[in-house]
Parts: structure tokens; C-alpha cells; sequence
């Protein structure tokens, strides 16, 4: 039997973090407070020549993000349509408004020219997403936010270059990273801010210095996720794999990705500080990072080869990304084609389809969300059908998708 191919089986589990956790468990003196928060640090402020505040989470980074803009209520912040739960929480949790604008089925970001007619004088920000990877269109979002005097935050959760450039990073007044478990690179759970605006740097400082700490037992769970999976992996050919996540699951050893509370639209109003443990973990990948981008670029460009025999369309800027998380195709009938996947044991649904605010169990009017005010969103959503991209991911299991679809759409 062959192992599953999928977007969230450990995604970045590589056997170098698989070792490191096996090391950590056994060191619970460096689980919350270590040198590696301030290596990791130095790291990142060193690469991307800009402030850095790292917190427990990308939502939580976010959180603090918009808590240091000083957002008063009635405030409003665009996020594009065709995000992520969290987004939205961390902005009503920050006291604002959340107002969806349409994307662009070329970058499946926000359309700048929509933007500029979502524009009111309550406007405070711009949450530029990079989705999957692929550039939004930065340069003309940075003209629309100077003409009315808004900050421009790029949402770099699922990209990670190896500098800012024009299209990524660049023109922001802050970008936030992530380290969650399934993103560019992870230390399980973490995220950042980079800033180069001193005011902004500031008020963060003061966010993350009374940022509150995780319990040993949530950074316990954190450290054993990658090897919950190799785990998994290892007892899989046995049949047993499914059964121990089970296990795992049911004994809360494994931290969910969104709580039911966040599912309903809830955000605790309040940082917690980055786990040494995840720094150390983070720090391990971001050494990686190029290894870790030439995969994905190495996968995405198999993918692209064999684009043309499946009948599907890919975003056109999707080839512009220096490394996308994962691989979208646009297809009539991807709900069908993916539940036929998951009988030949490839996982293809990543909590990235069937819904405008994702995972689709979100409950979206919670999330802010207005049926039918992103068409365009609501029509990705239900034509999407990603593949994976990330470093666990060989080019054996990439093969063996590329033929299963080949069959599946052939049919
Ligand atoms: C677009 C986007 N922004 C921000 C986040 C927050 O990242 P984290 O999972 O680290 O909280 C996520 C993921 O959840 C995301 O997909």
C-alpha cells in the first residue's frame, strides 16, 4: 500500500523536524521561553531588513497588527473574498469591520479596481492576500492606499521569498507571516510581523512584550505534531495510520488548525507569545527556505507540463510566484473529481474550496460575509481543485496524481 498523498498529513513534517521534535519533547525547559524567539528574529530582521514581532500564530500576529493601527469601532478593513476564517476574526476582534471585495480569477486575489469603489472614509487598511502563493497585484493596491492615506498590509500566510520584491512584500507597510503547520514554511504554529514604519514597531513592541504564554501542555501538543504523522506515515502501509490519528485525535494530542469557536466567528482579543519550541522549528525551515521554495517551484512547474492534457485552467500569475503553497486548477466538476481522489487514498481537500470564507464549516454570516457580493469568489470556490506542492510531497506522488487525474477527467 502507498502512503496518502494530501495537503495536511504534516505537510512540512521533513525527517530534519521530525528529528528536532523527537529532541524537544524531551526538553520541556525550552518549550516557552529559549534563545531561538530571538534567533529567529534576528534571522528574519536580517533577510528582509525590517522590524520584526513574532507572536504565537498568524492570526494572532495579525490581531496585533491591527491592534497597534488603533482601530476604533465602525473602522473597516478590505480582505478580499476567498480567505480564511481567522482573517476576518482578527479584524472584528481588533475592533473593525470586515468588507469583502471580489478577486481576480488571474491572481485569486483582491481586483484593485474594486477595491478603489469599497473605499469609504472609514476605510483603514487593505489586507492584500497572496493566495497560494501567487502575487496579487501590490503595486496598484499601494497607489489606491496612498491616494486615500490607508495602510496596505501584505498577508504573505502561504508565500515565503527569499527577499521582498515589487510584487511581493515591497510596497507594504506591514507583511505578515505565518508558520502554522501547512504554510510556506513551519514551526507548527507562529507568525510575524514585518514593519518598516518606527510607529508601527512601536505600539507592536508594547503588544508583544504583555503578549500572554501558552500552557506547556498546547506546546507539548505542538511539538509532538510532526511526529503524530511520521507516526501515522510509518503505520500507514499497515492500515493502522488512520486508526492512530483517530486515537490521537479523540485524546486532543493533536492542536486543530481552527477551533468551533473561530468556525462561529471568534477571536480571544488578545497575543500570545511565540513558543521557543515553534521559533526553534520555524528557525530550522527558514534555513531551508530555499531548498524548501525550489521544491515547490520544481512540482508547480510539473504540474503546469501537464496542464494542457487535463482541460483545466490555472490563474495565469500563478507562474509569477517564486514558490506557491499549492497548485490551484479551475475545473466544471472539482467537488466530484476530488471526493474520487480521496478512494485512491490522495487527500485533495485542503480547506481551501467550496466556500467564499474558509474551511466551508465556517459559518459565514458569523464570518461577515454577504451571500453573493463576491460572484467571483463563490465561482472559485466551487471550481478549485489544488495540488500539493509542499516539501513531503515527491515527485513519485506527484506523478501518481497527475496520472489518477488524467484518468479521472478522461472518463
Ligand atoms: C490567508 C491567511 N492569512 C492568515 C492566516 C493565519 O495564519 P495562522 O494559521 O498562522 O494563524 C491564514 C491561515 O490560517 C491564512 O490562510
Amino acid at each position: 500500500m502507498t502512503t496518502p498523498i494530501h495537503h495536511t498529513f504534516g505537510p512540512l513534517a521533513l525527517q530534519s523536524q521530525v528529528l528536532q521534535a523527537f529532541r524537544l519533547q524531551f526538553q520541556p525547559w525550552l518549550w516557552q521561553h529559549g534563545p531561538s524567539r530571538e534567533e529567529l528574529r534576528t534571522a528574519l530582521a536580517k533577510q528582509y531588513s525590517r522590524n520584526v514581532h513574532v507572536f504565537d500564530s498568524g492570526r494572532s500576529a495579525l490581531w496585533a497588527l491591527l491592534t497597534a493601527l488603533e482601530l476604533q469601532p465602525g473602522d473597516e478593513v478590505i480582505l478580499q473574498g476567498f480567505t480564511c476564517a481567522v482573517v476576518p476574526n482578527a479584524i472584528r476582534a481588533a475592533g473593525g469591520t470586515p468588507i469583502y471585495v471580489d478577486i481576480s480569477q488571474r491572481t485569486l486575489g483582491l481586483d484593485p479596481s474594486l477595491v478603489r469603489s469599497a473605499i469609504t472614509r472609514r476605510t483603514r487598511a487593505v489586507i492584500c492576500q497572496h493566495t497560494f502563493g501567487i502575487p496579487s497585484d501590490t503595486s496598484a493596491l499601494r497607489i489606491i492606499c496612498d491616494e486615500s492615506d490607508i495602510a496596505l498590509i501584505e498577508d504573505c500566510a502561504h508565500i515565503l521569498p527569499e527577499q521582498l520584491s515589487d510584487r511581493i512584500g515591497l510596497h507594504a507597510d506591514a507583511v505578515l507571516l505565518s508558520f502554522g503547520r501547512d504554510k510556506a514554511i513551519s514551526g507548527v504554529s507562529g507568525g510575524a510581523v514585518l514593519t518598516q514604519h518606527a510607529f508601527i514597531a512601536q505600539r507592536l513592541d508594547g503588544i508583544e512584550k504583555s503578549a500572554a504564554t501558552l500552557s506547556k501542555w498546547e506546546i507539548f501538543t505542538l511539538v509532538c505534531y510532526p511526529l503524530r504523522y511520521a507516526t501515522a506515515k510509518f503505520l500507514w502501509p499497515v492500515h493502522l495510520g488512520r486508526l492512530y490519528l483517530r486515537i490521537v485525535r479523540f485524546f486532543r494530542l493533536l492542536p486543530p488548525v481552527l477551533t468551533a469557536e473561530e468556525r462561529r466567528g471568534i477571536m480571544t482579543a488578545r497575543a500570545y507569545a511565540l513558543p521557543n519550541a515553534c521559533a526553534a522549528m520555524a528557525l530550522l525551515q527558514f534555513q531551508q527556505l530555499r531548498s524548501i521554495n525550489a521544491h515547490r517551484h520544481m512540482l508547480s512547474e510539473r504540474y503546469a507540463a501537464a496542464v494542457h492534457t487535463l482541460h483545466a485552467e490555472v490563474p495565469r500569475a500563478a507562474a509569477s510566484s517564486p514558490a506557491l503553497q499549492k497548485f490551484p486548477l479551475l475545473l466544471p466538476n472539482a467537488e466530484r473529481i476530488r471526493r474520487a481522489l480521496k478512494r485512491q487514498d490522495i487527500h485533495l481537500d485542503d480547506g481551501w474550496c467550496g466556500a467564499v470564507v474558509n474551511p466551508r464549516t465556517t459559518d459565514q454570516r458569523a464570518a461577515g460575509y454577504p451571500r453573493g457580493t463576491c460572484p467571483e469568489s463563490e465561482r472559485i470556490a466551487s471550481h478549485i481543485l489544488s495540488l500539493p506542492t509542499h516539501p513531503t510531497m515527491t515527485v513519485k506522488d506527484a506523478d501518481r496524481l497527475l496520472a489518477a487525474l488524467e484518468k479521472l477527467l478522461h472518463t
